[in-house]
């Protein structure tokens, strides 16, 4: 039997990998444009880092990871998110004494041991950014601003923006506890899932998607009716900077978000286009995590989209414009033996020109080669055989138009690139 990929994983190619090229280019023409530093961690962790800092209560921290032993006994784990690796590496290279603001981004893999299905998987991609040192609602708004900018200048339109404020640590402890004595006297209409979580982690109780929790989550207490007034500012000072750049939100006063770190303003990204899977990407202020990872206390905000859940939502908004390639550089078709080496001199110098060329690796007939040439979408072909290499000549064929033209060989780059 033949191996196959691991379940909830994919092998990306083909025209599916254009949409991932060009989602990077955004990711990192975005990200400049906010003078944002792409930053690269390693793929493992020492599993300790997630436990102290996405929560040991987490769905994440609880059931997902992917934790192996090495070989030399040490404990590790496939990094399930990117924020609790970000600040190991700030604090590890002390970059805030450095530069008091950090403002970096990433893009890769992801590992969570989750159901699969669509728009979840158990590799996934991130691209996200974290605004490190700064407590002032400035930087919750530019971390929800470039995010919102990434999704617009890729292109999706059917999605929202919901916010919402978790408070001090002080506010969520009052409010935890007259949260789960409602959640008591509610218990056997809780679904088992709830009713196990509801004191360990009692606010992701108000995220739960069972229609049994709905209902009892309807008549909740709300965390918005605890907050204290700089909790409020904080927030209201968020959202009227999203005004003024006229960003469209809702405030959503259940939205909690599953992991430990989080403090004052938490948002997301949803969408009804992808079924259940309705996050694109999330985040918030994580002012904890520095002092959770013995990095003393630090501000800090920041993002991640899902880039499998945009690619597929861009897909759903465009059904109707599916992404056609344009024919794009040329072929060059060596006609007989005499024009195979040549050929591939000429392939050389164009491609050092900057034209992409392809050219034939299984020495077919001509008209085989033109079959090959349809097939790569190339803009144009280049014809060479015994009169052309007499006469230091080529035929260029425009795959548009039918149209041949005879140019000396030292000028096909030109008339090439000309039409590029
Ligand atoms: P998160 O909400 O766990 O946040 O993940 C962010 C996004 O990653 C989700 O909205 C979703 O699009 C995508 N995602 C998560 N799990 C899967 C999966 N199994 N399959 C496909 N896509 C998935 C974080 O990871 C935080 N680190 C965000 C953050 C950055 N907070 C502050 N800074």
């Amino acid at each position: 039997m033949s191996i196959q990929a691991v379940r909830g994983t994919k092998d990306i190619f083909g025209d599916e990998m254009l949409k991932w090229h060009r989602a990077e280019e955004v990711f990192r023409e975005v990200a400049l444009a906010f003078n944002y530093r792409e930053f690269r961690t390693p793929i493992f962790e020492q599993t300790e880092l997630f436990k102290r800092g996405v929560g040991q209560d987490t769905d994440i921290v609880g059931k997902e990871m992917y934790t192996f032993e090495d070989r030399g006994g040490d404990s590790l784990t496939l990094r399930p998110e990117m924020t609790a690796p970000i600040v190991r590496a700030c604090v590890e290279h002390s970059l805030l004494h450095h530069n008091p603001i950090q403002r970096l981004w990433y893009a890769g893999p992801q590992f969570r041991y989750d159901r699969p299905q669509k728009g979840r998987y158990r590799q996934f991609h991130q691209f996200g950014a974290e605004c490190i040192g700064s407590p002032h609602p400035e930087a919750d708004a530019e971390i929800i601003l470039l995010a919102h900018e990434a999704l617009e200048r890729y292109g999706v339109r059917s999605f929202s923006l919901e916010i919402n404020s978790l408070g001090t640590a002080d506010v969520r402890s009052t409010y935890r506890a007259a949260l789960i004595a409602y959640l008591e006297e509610h218990k056997d209409q809780l679904s088992e899932d709830s009713q196990k979580r509801m004191h360990a982690n009692p606010l992701r109780v108000l995220d739960s998607k069972d229609e049994r929790d709905k209902s009892v989550i309807q008549n909740a207490p709300l965390l918005r009716d605890y907050l204290d007034a700089p909790s409020r500012d904080h927030l209201h000072a968020v959202l009227a900077l999203l005004d003024n750049a006229g960003v469209v939100y809702t405030v959503n006063p259940y939205l909690v978000r599953g992991l430990d770190y989080y403090n004052h303003v938490v948002f997301e990204f949803t969408t009804d286009a992808l079924g259940t899977q309705n996050a694109i990407g999330g985040g918030g202020r994580y002012d904890p995590l520095f002092s959770m990872l013995g990095g003393g206390e630090q501000p800090a905000v920041g993002f991640s989209i899902g880039i499998e859940r945009m690619i597929l939502l861009h897909d759903a908004d465009h059904a109707e414009t599916s992404a056609e390639q344009q024919p794009r550089g040329v072929y060059i078709s060596a006609i007989g033996d005499e024009a195979r080496l040549p050929v591939q001199s000429i392939a050389l110098q164009l491609r050092r020109s900057g034209v992409h060329v392809v050219t034939d690796l299984l020495r077919r007939s001509v008209k085989a080669q033109m079959k090959d040439a349809n097939r790569e979408n190339v803009a144009f072909t280049i014809m060479i055989g015994e009169a052309e290499l007499a006469a230091k000549t080529a035929v260029i064929k425009d795959m548009k138009t039918g149209e041949q033209v005879t140019v000396e060989q030292t000028n096909i780059g030109s008339v090439v690139l000309a039409h590029e």
